[in-house]
């Protein structure tokens, strides 16, 4: 496991009590977190190390992972590692899990197709809570129905459980400006954040709230996993809900300022500054719920009727990406995940046994499932 923070931390956790492995191999920057997580877990008879490594070095990481049965990464932001994680995995032939949540790196995977095929790997990249999750319970709603023309992910997460600095640094760099969604077939840019309101009911205790296009691989992969897909989007917001206005500020700031700005007289990297920020920002918030919360809706065709099924969650589901790159990491190691070279959860994994594992055996929190008739679209001359 590349990364020990919030999501690493989770994924080891899940690892230890759940995987099918004999040794747990933590690698991160900061070793001494690694070695403090590793020394909470007892009751298996699983070796656990920890070992140093900056994953700039791609080659260290290719020689930390030589050997091993599978590699899940949760170092981060990915906009600045997923790649070089996914070359190194390529180089020591071992395959991949990722948390990969950003957009532009998600295109830029697939061009390392044909390498990984040819390193006879196979590289799942956005297994996390979305992409991840969010994917594999789309999969699941359209093998309910013989067609399918729309797919929309509605996300909600809670400013009281933040994630790490990397999960800060990918709000600022990814939703704070364009987005891509899918309309009529084409992906066409958005402003993340700021385009496409719409109010949508989540479960409780999350309730009815707007949401906006937000900067997310989902589009694009369910672009290539659907053929025949007409419209797909993933949107999201906050709460409180002025975080929205505050990462999209905040991130065009970023993008705007100098290499290093000067903070109290030190050369400070503008990001980091402003994750700094934003992460203080929202563990200083008193009140708001911890709950946060995921809506897919499918449209499609059943028995000639047009039909949506809806699969909707809330509960704590940042460290659930930990969970996620988990079980998708034992299903990879037992030979459970479909195709080679960079594959994506909704087509590579069976929705069935992914869902069974989180929302049942681990319970991370209750899925909700319905269904309901749709009308047919009105004939244009009609
Ligand atoms: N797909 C999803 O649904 C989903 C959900 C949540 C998060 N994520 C993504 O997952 C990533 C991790 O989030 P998080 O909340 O766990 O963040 P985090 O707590 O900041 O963890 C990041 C980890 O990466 C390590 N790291 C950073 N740079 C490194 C380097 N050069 N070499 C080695 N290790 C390095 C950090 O080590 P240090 O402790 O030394 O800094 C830390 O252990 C983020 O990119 C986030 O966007 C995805």
């Amino acid at each position: 496991v590349l990364g020990c923070g919030v999501v690493g931390e989770a994924a080891v956790q899940d690892l230890y009590e759940y995987g099918p492995f004999e040794d747990l191999v933590v690698a991160t920057r900061n070793v001494v977190r690694a070695r403090e997580v590793l020394g909470r877990l007892a009751g298996r008879p699983i070796r656990v190390s920890a070992e140093e490594v900056d994953v700039h070095d791609e080659a260290a990481v290719a020689g930390l992972m030589h050997g091993c049965a599978v590699a899940v990464n949760c170092v981060g932001p990915n906009h600045e590692y997923a790649l070089r994680v996914a070359r190194a995995a390529i180089r020591a032939k071992v395959s991949l899990v990722d948390v990969n949540d950003d957009y532009e790196t998600a295109f830029e995977m697939f061009s390392l197709d044909s390498r990984a095929r040819a390193a006879g790997i196979v590289i799942v990249p956005g297994l996390g809570v979305s992409p991840g999750i969010a994917n594999v319970v789309a999969r699941a709603a359209a093998d309910t129905l013989d067609a399918v023309d729309e797919i929309h992910i509605s996300r909600v997460m809670s400013a009281a459980d933040p994630g790490g600095p990397a999960f800060s640094k990918h709000l600022l760099h990814s939703l704070s400006g364009r987005a891509l969604t899918m309309r009529d077939g084409r992906l066409v840019e958005v402003r993340s954040l700021v385009d496409g309101w719409e109010r949508v009911e989540f479960p409780e205790p999350v309730g009815i709230l707007d949401v906006f296009h937000a900067g997310h691989p989902a589009p694009i992969t369910l672009l290539r996993s659907f053929p025949g897909l007409r419209h797909a989007s993933h949107k999201g917001s906050f709460t409180p809900a002025w975080l929205n206005d505050v990462i999209v500020s905040l991130g065009q700031l970023v993008r705007e300022a100098p290499a290093a700005v000067l903070v109290r007289g030190r050369s400070t990297d503008p990001m980091d500054f402003a994750a700094a920020y934003l992460q203080r920002r929202c563990r200083s918030l008193s009140g708001p719920s911890r709950s946060s919360a995921l809506r897919i809706d499918v449209h499609g065709r059943r028995r000639g009727k047009r039909r949506r099924v809806i699969f909707a969650t809330a509960g704590r589901l940042a460290p659930s990406a930990g969970v996620a790159a988990s079980v998708g990491a034992a299903m990879l190691a037992e030979g459970q995940v479909r195709g080679s070279g960079i594959v994506c959860p909704e087509t590579a994994i069976d929705a069935h046994d992914f869902l069974y594992e989180i929302f049942t055996r681990r319970d991370v929190a209750k899925l909700d499932d319905w269904t309901e008739d749709e009308p047919e679209p009105v004939a244009a001359d009609s």
